[in-house]
């Protein structure tokens, strides 16, 4: 059988690996304590829950839903944004439910690059910036993150004819892997950039609900000329313990919705109805339950950022997003530590070089572990040290 050039370029997943590892390791009887996936423990809230019960004894909703999902849904949408970041947005322009982040985020590569185009991605990153560029038959060029730039990119390395010919640039903050966070000066100077350069901004705000200390991350749509060059992405998986039922959002630029609308109307039939409901509901509703999964998260981050300095690791206390971005001893590559601490501890962490060439010397725990879990992975890690690295 004869496959795409494209699918040899893919490598695995990087959750699908750890998910094998995990299955062999529990299957071998090992307790095995996952700082592994973003994916929230705790429940959807039962008011969601309540809606989709509803929602699924409606037989309307048991049929194709439109690509650009229901009136209601885009006007709750519109809503949330004015109501939290004071961005006002036409919801039957500017705004486009998504089966998740995740299928916006790849298929917004095909509204803007063609084969041989230029995409900037950040590096460290979610994945899917880079893979759907690739898949668009796009390059990707590298925007290094570094600690010293509080994991922002450095606009003024670019080299100028990359940017006059890059078509699209991808940020996320609240970061993932780092969990650095960005400032409305921040996007205002990202948004300069690609005014000057006719480049396509698209902006990954997965992680704005979660902030700490009463941290509120910004949407780059607050930011004056945003609308004008770029979309946001988000998504109620973080926010609202929703990663199951995929759902999320793009909004801004009319134009770009547009785009990603004809792409997504020719390859996917919409979010089901009875997920839209929910998602209305999760949007209007009250938003108790996002508070009380910050407190939660935030007990979580304490303990591990302790438990990972105990074994000498610099660390940063984030701000914000699900992640604790720990910096390992250089004799060690981040596949060999995580690698390590499966083997020593049966502890699952994300290699920091799965996000980049420049997330190695990093490991990525996520704090969307139940509460004993958490303790027990901590005690781990606080009764061992790490070895010296074997030469060679
Ligand atoms: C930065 C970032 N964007 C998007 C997503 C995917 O979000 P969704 O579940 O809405 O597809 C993730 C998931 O981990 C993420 O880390």
């Amino acid at each position: 059988m004869k496959f795409s050039d494209r699918l040899g370029k893919l490598a695995p997943y990087p959750f699908v690996e750890i998910s094998r590892i995990i299955a062999e390791k529990r299957a071998a009887g090992a307790d095995v304590v996952t700082f592994g996936i973003g994916d929230p423990d705790i429940p959807t809230p039962q008011s969601i829950i309540d809606r989709l019960l509803t929602a699924s004894q409606h037989a309307p909703n048991h049929r194709y839903p439109e690509t650009d999902g229901l009136p209601e849904m885009r006007r709750a949408i519109a809503e949330w944004y004015e109501k939290r970041f004071g961005v006002k947005l036409d919801p039957d322009k500017e705004v486009l439910p998504l089966i998740g982040a995740k299928e916006g985020i790849g298929h917004a590569a095909f509204c803007f690059l063609d084969p041989g185009d230029i995409a900037l991605v950040p590096d460290p990153a979610y994945p899917v910036y880079g893979v759907g560029t690739m898949f668009a038959g796009a390059e990707s060029h590298i925007m290094p993150l570094y600690e010293r730039n509080g994991w922002l990119p450095e606009l003024d390395a670019i080299p100028s004819d990359v940017a006059r010919a890059a078509k699209v640039m991808w940020l996320n903050y609240p970061n993932n892997p780092t969990s650095a966070v960005a400032t409305q000066e921040d996007f205002a100077s990202v948004i300069a950039f690609c005014n000057e350069n006719d480049i396509a901004l698209l902006h990954d705000a997965a992680y704005s609900e979660v902030g700490y200390e009463g941290y509120q991350a910004s949407s780059f749509l607050q930011v004056d000329g945003s609308k004008a060059i770029g979309i946001e992405f988000h998504s109620l998986s973080k926010t609202y313990n929703m990663t199951g039922w995929r759902i999320g959002m793009a909004v801004g630029n009319a134009d770009m919705i547009r785009a990603l609308f004809q792409v997504k109307a020719n390859l996917d039939s919409g979010v089901p109805q009875a997920v839209q409901e929910m998602a209305m509901e999760a949007l209007t509703g009250p938003q108790d339950c996002v508070a009380d999964n910050v407190k939660i998260y935030q007990r979580r981050r304490d303990r591990v950022v302790k438990a990972v300095r105990s074994l000498g690791m610099d660390v940063a206390v984030p701000q914000a997003s699900l992640y604790i971005w720990a910096k390992i001893p250089e004799e060690y590559t981040s596949a060999k530590m995580a690698q390590l601490l499966l083997e020593n501890l049966d502890i699952v962490v994300t290699p920091g070089s799965s996000y980049g060439k420049y997330g190695e010397g990093y490991i990525r725990l996520s704090l969307t572990t139940p509460d004993e879990q958490v303790e027990k992975g901590c005690q781990r890690l606080e009764s061992w040290h790490i070895p010296p690295a074997k030469r060679g």
